[in-house]
């Protein structure tokens, strides 16, 4: 690819969709756009417009799209994930926020809606994707976050402070036991994938923390299950836990909680119709099973 002295921003645009296409990133055309946009921070909108004129391409794009080309995620190039209303920091060390965990965030938001001060905790919050969006979308909320990871606790403190995100550095599976049963809501998207089931991509499989991939076992149900029982303890009777899974193993994760102290278990499709949450409700003294 040319340096960018003298080349147009279309030009390059365009040479550079046909380099990523060829490294097979999956999204070419936005990424080569997105990577322009890093550097021009001009908006996706005003740059499309720029591209019908003679604008220059910006100076180093050329370097970034080699980078890209090479599958860093672009997030990690970046410096940020989008997720629902949030713009998280993120790099090396922490796993990057996907689009059906957004899903996972609207249950949560659409149980606890009308309820004054929920109380909500998220088991493995990474970047705080999660418990940030909680937080900010619903300003009442007091909200935990937990993370095992020291590094992905460090991009969470940049992102949670601001958002007034109790994080605290622990393992999910014996984390905040002076609040047992305390919660209203017990979210998490845990590590879920088999041992032996490693990612196709190499942005997933070379960028993303194997603490946050695998989840323990030949099945990679260790750290659900684990999520689960903490659930148990730290909701009050009533309390609401969701939690996110593979499509694979949503009939797996409804039969492991119907054998405990649940009610209402529920599936939920994301914005694919793929089943991949599922939800259920702490019994209480007054439930009969
Ligand atoms: C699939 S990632 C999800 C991150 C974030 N919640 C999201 O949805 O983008 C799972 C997270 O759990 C963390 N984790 C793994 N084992 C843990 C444990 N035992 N206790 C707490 N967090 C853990 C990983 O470091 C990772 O950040």
């Amino acid at each position: 690819m040319a340096t960018g002295q003298g080349q147009s921003l279309a030009d390059a645009v365009t040479e550079a969709t046909a380099i990523l296409r060829d490294a097979g990133v999956p999204s070419p055309r936005v990424d080569a756009e997105l990577l322009a946009d890093h550097l021009m921070k001009v908006g996706l909108g005003r740059l499309r417009a720029l591209m019908l004129g003679d604008t220059p391409a910006p100076a180093g794009y050329a370097e970034l799209v080699a980078e890209r080309a090479g599958r860093v995620p672009l997030q990690h190039i970046t410096g940020v994930a989008h997720f629902r209303y949030l713009e998280l920091a993120v790099g090396p060390g922490v796993f990057i926020p996907r689009p059906e965990t957004e899903s996972v965030v609207q249950l949560v938001i659409d149980h606890v809606q009308g309820m004054a001060g929920p109380r909500v905790v998220d088991l493995g919050t990474g970047s705080g994707a999660i418990a940030g969006s909680i937080a900010s979308e619903m300003p009442g909320a007091e909200v935990y976050a937990v993370e095992y990871s020291a590094l992905a606790h460090a991009w969470a403190s940049k992102n949670l402070a601001p958002l007034g995100v109790n994080l605290v550095l622990g393992d999910l599976r014996d984390a905040l036991p002076e609040l047992n049963g305390t919660f209203d809501v017990v979210v998490s998207n845990p590590p879920y994938i088999p041992a032996e089931a490693i990612p196709n991509e190499p942005e997933v499989a070379l960028h993303d923390p194997p603490e946050a991939l695998y989840g323990g076992g030949a099945d990679g149900m260790e750290l659900p299950t684990a999520a689960a029982a903490s659930a148990a303890r730290l909701l009050r009777p009533g309390g609401y836990f969701v939690m996110e899974h593979a499509e694979v193993q949503a009939a797996w994760i409804a039969g492991m909680l119907g054998r405990g102290p649940w009610t209402r278990i529920s599936t939920h499709p994301d914005l694919n119709g793929k089943e991949r949450a599922t939800s259920a409700v702490l019994a209480g003294p007054d439930d009969t099973e």
